[in-house]
């Protein structure tokens, strides 16, 4: 049996951060992060706590200007996109399934905010839907699709998530 899914509670920045972090340090090469959620609902705070888990020490700032930034100092490297301000066209463009298989790019994380707008979804992938619950706080979804190589149930254990509410906690055991 396998978690396949779960509700986390994000009271504060903190908490968005530090579940980033605890992917960053946890996430196999070659995962792809899928994130969704309204405007300002803590995308790119998630991904500065990957960039953390991993290692990185620069600051992870939204890529704006250009359509992706790219770390390299961490344990893997961080691909970071922002598909807000793309047409479906330019999404096209990015050729996003090179640095998801990883063959002519260093297999790393690919972390991808507004992944709404993507036109197909890889094989595998972790997809985090971010969003403002009706008492104000704030919850991420997570769910597993596909074969990926993470144990999401040994994440939730992890002391400083475990204090969070963890609500609905699917379980599937393909
Ligand atoms: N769990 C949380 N509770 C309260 N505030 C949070 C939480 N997570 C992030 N924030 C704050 O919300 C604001 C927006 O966060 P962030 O920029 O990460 O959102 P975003 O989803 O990337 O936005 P955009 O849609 O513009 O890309 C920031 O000020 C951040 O500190
Ligand atoms: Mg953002």
């Amino acid at each position: 049996m396998t978690v396949r899914s779960a509700t986390i509670l994000l009271p504060d920045p903190q908490t968005t951060r530090q579940l980033g972090k605890i992917l960053g340090e946890s996430l196999p090469a070659g995962s792809v992060v899928l994130l969704r959620g309204d405007l300002g609902a803590g995308k790119t705070t998630l991904v500065q706590g990957l960039g953390e888990g991993l290692g990185i020490k620069d600051t992870v700032l939204s890529p704006t200007f250009a359509l992706i930034n790219e770390y390299t100092e961490g344990r893997l490297p961080l691909y970071h996109f922002d598909l807000y301000r793309l047409q479906p066209k330019e999404v096209e463009g990015l050729y996003l399934d090179v640095y998801w298989e990883g063959i002519e790019v260093a297999p790393g994380i690919v972390a991808i905010e507004w992944a709404e707008r993507l036109l197909y979804h890889p094989p595998n992938y972790l997809d985090i839907e971010l969003s403002f619950r009706e008492d104000l706080q704030r919850q991420a979804k997570l769910r597993l699709v596909g074969e990926l190589d993470f144990d999401l149930s040994r994440m939730l254990a992890q002391r400083s998530l475990s204090k969070q509410i963890t609500i609905n906690c699917q379980l599937n055991d393909e």
